[in-house]
């Protein structure tokens, strides 16, 4: 399962944020990685406690609360506080798999990662290279999207970014704990959401679709730690 969000955060969002990261401290991106990641990473990372890239990670937390289509795709329980990184000219990160649980910083706070989600905050003509690059079970997909826009994937993929060869590449990244685990269920979830917003939008309330939008609330009554 692989959601594009597009225009998580608006071009002055985008812009905001990426002046106050521009102002930052940039370290080396192993501070977060696990054992087997450090060694795959190579990249710069804004350290988790900056109180600036804290003050960032909520204007993306509160563009994701208000976001209908993330609401629906990841039926969230935690979101990790969001992290900033950076790819310059020959950086890269090799294949590896996320951490399965992250505690946030300086809290007793833990985050199952089962969805792994990157924001672009770099357009794609200011990098060459720099692709995220995710296997699943149907293939391997390259994505690299226009700032603003968001990809959420499962955490149980591999998955790397090639090197940059060119510019510089920003990004937000982050992990979400879901409401419901099974990643299945999850995706037929919002596969069933998305079918009644669009009947509702064709055909307008019916008696049908409120029998629908009833199993579908029901079904995650019956499936979600909420
Ligand atoms: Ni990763």
């Amino acid at each position: 399962m692989m959601i594009r969000i597009p225009n998580l955060l608006s071009p002055e969002q985008v812009a905001h944020v990426r002046g106050v990261l521009a102002g930052t401290d940039w370290v080396d991106g192993k501070v977060t990685a696990g054992a087997q990641s450090a060694q795959a990473k190579h990249n710069l990372q804004v350290p988790e406690s900056v109180p600036a890239a804290r003050a960032l990670g909520e204007i993306i937390l509160t563009a994701l609360g208000q976001n209908e289509r993330f609401t629906s795709a990841a039926l969230a329980k935690r979101v990790f506080p969001p992290l900033f990184n950076r790819y310059d000219a020959g950086m890269s990160f090799d294949t590896h798999i996320d951490n399965s649980i992250r505690f946030v910083k300086g809290t007793n706070i833990r985050v199952r990662t089962d969805i792994s989600a990157t924001l672009f905050l770099t357009d794609p003509e200011e990098y060459d290279g720099g692709e995220l690059v995710v296997e699943d079970t149907f293939g391997t997909h390259e994505v690299k999207l226009p700032a603003g826009d968001l990809v959420i994937y499962s955490a149980t993929s591999r998955h790397n970014v090639t090197p940059v060869t060119r510019g510089s590449r920003w990004a937000s990244f982050f992990w979400i704990q879901s409401m419901i685990r099974d990643e299945a269920a999850r995706a037929m979830l919002f596969d069933l959401d998305e079918a009644i917003q669009s009947l509702r939008g064709k055909l307008g309330d019916s008696d049908e679709l409120v029998t629908l939008t009833g199993l579908y609330h029901n079904l995650v009554r019956r499936w979600a730690e909420a």
